[in-house]
């Protein structure tokens, strides 16, 4: 390790300046909490393939790929050459458009089980009507909700989501439905029933108590906001199963998985059929594109007894990109190149974690995967805690310096692109994280001589 080789400068002025520019008008500089990094904050000038620039013209293998939506790569001149063609016809009328209904087809098309779809702006949005169509169709209010999942920012779906301190998710066998940040009333989020991921017998005591009281379930069926952690075994099988027995709706939050673990999604790999789904992200290939859907029963709510709306929903710009991003989905190899990418790449990665004896496990799909240093295979957002998720952190800030972008944060998977697969990018993505773990290990090695590290704890 004595030979690892100096961490290269990123070139930061242009960025500075604009961060402290964007800071008087906008709060943390951006438009969005989870984009701003503070002085380390990312003003990006374009993207290409599976890579980034910068404003100081620092590229980057991008892994964040706008955390999913670009499934295809950034600029796709597929899909950006339908897009431009179709939005010369213009954009939003509050009227339909041939394109929302052909992406409505071929959503029920590559899923299978769908029967019937809305589109919305985001998955936000999407997730938000789809909590409201299973309490309009059951006439119940509450709904389970996994710890570490994140279904967007909205009211009901801010509980339980991502603290770094275990503790405050409160006991597992009844924990407490942790509200992230002000300003959500305490009545919304009591109608939400915080649940650990993965643990059937949990929800069976749960639905024995509460059942009738239980409009649905909402899963992320991988944990895609906490390194895509699987759950064990059979635990979408016996979900399914315990749901039925209870009168309570499935809903696959499907917004990360969605037209990415498969051409059906989550639903397709784990071979499920939900009632209820809600898609976004790789749908659009970048453009705000999103949408609930599900069986014909359960939709038929809309549209005289629950609301749903919006101008820009299925707007000509997201519609034409939903429309070409799903037939190229459906019609190519990309989701079958995007996976063996994923394998590639965590191949590269397995032999230079274990030449340094390190323990490790992947979580998730090849195509949205994490890495954990860790000797346990996680099932649930707890067992996050006991990985040694401050190594990778300062891995993952090697990379950014090294020229490749995963999500600061740990949780955050890692996002496979088709375009990765292009030049030497999979080669790149394994010599800079090497670079960057023989660099955080020396680091820890100065810090701890004894060379041992501190399972970081929450
Ligand atoms: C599973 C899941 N659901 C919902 C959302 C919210 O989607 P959006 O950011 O488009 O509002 C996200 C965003 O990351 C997500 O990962």
């Amino acid at each position: 390790m004595s030979s690892t080789p100096p961490t290269p400068a990123l070139r930061r002025e242009k960025q500075l300046a604009m961060w402290r520019r964007a800071m008087r008008s906008m709060p943390g500089g951006t438009n969005s909490n989870f984009r701003a990094w503070g002085e380390e904050t990312v003003y990006v000038d374009r993207g290409k393939g599976g890579r980034v620039w910068d404003i100081d013209g620092n590229e980057y293998i991008d892994l964040r790929m706008g955390y999913g939506p670009a499934i295809l790569g950034h600029a796709d001149d597929r899909v950006d050459d339908h897009v431009n063609e179709r939005m010369r016809l213009g954009s939003t009328f509050s009227l339909t458009s041939e394109d929302e209904v052909r992406v409505a087809e071929l959503i029920k098309e590559l899923t299978g089980w769908v029967e019937m779809v809305r589109m919305t702006v985001s998955g936000t949005e999407a997730t938000m009507h789809a909590m409201r169509l299973a309490r309009a169709y059951t006439g119940r209010t509450k709904i389970v909700k996994f710890e570490g999942q994140y279904h967007g920012v909205h009211d009901y779906a801010l509980i339980s989501v991502t603290p770094n301190v275990m503790d405050e998710l409160g006991d597992r066998d009844n924990p407490v439905g942790l509200v992230w940040g002000r300003g959500i009333p305490q009545a919304i989020a009591e109608t939400i029933i915080p649940a650990p991921f993965s643990d059937l017998d949990f929800l069976r005591r749960l639905f024995e108590r509460q059942g009738e009281q239980i409009a649905a379930v909402i899963v992320e069926p991988v944990l895609g906001n906490a390194q895509a952690i699987q759950p064990r075994p059979g635990f979408h099988q016996g979900l399914r199963a315990l749901t039925r027995e209870f009168g309570i709706l499935l809903h696959y939050d499907e917004v990360k998985t969605g037209f990415r673990l498969a051409r059906g999604g989550a639903a397709e790999y784990f071979g499920v059929t939900p009632d209820i789904a809600t898609y976004a992200k790789a749908m659009g290939n970048g453009y705000p594109a999103a949408a609930f859907g599900g069986t014909r029963e359960v939709m038929s709510m809309l549209p005289e007894k629950m609301s749903h709306g919006g101008t820009y929903a299925g707007n000509r710009v997201a519609a034409a990109a939903a429309c070409k991003t799903l037939e190229i989905l459906r019609d190519t190899d990309a989701l079958d190149t995007v996976r063996r990418t994923g394998e590639r790449v965590q191949a590269g990665l397995s032999q230079v974690i274990e030449s340094r004896g390190l323990p490790y496990v992947f979580t998730g799909h090849p195509s949205m995967f994490g890495i954990m240093f860790t000797e346990q295979v996680p099932h649930e957002y707890r067992d996050w805690a006991d990985s040694d998720h401050d190594l990778y952190d300062a891995v993952a800030a090697g990379m950014h310096a090294r020229g490749a972008m995963p999500e600061p944060d740990s949780r955050e998977p890692w996002f496979i692109c088709e375009a990765h697969a292009e030049g030497d990018q999979v080669d790149r993505i394994t010599s800079i994280f090497a670079d960057a773990l023989d660099a955080a290990l020396e680091v820890r090695a100065r810090r701890q001589p004894t060379g041992a590290h501190s399972g970081s704890a929450g």
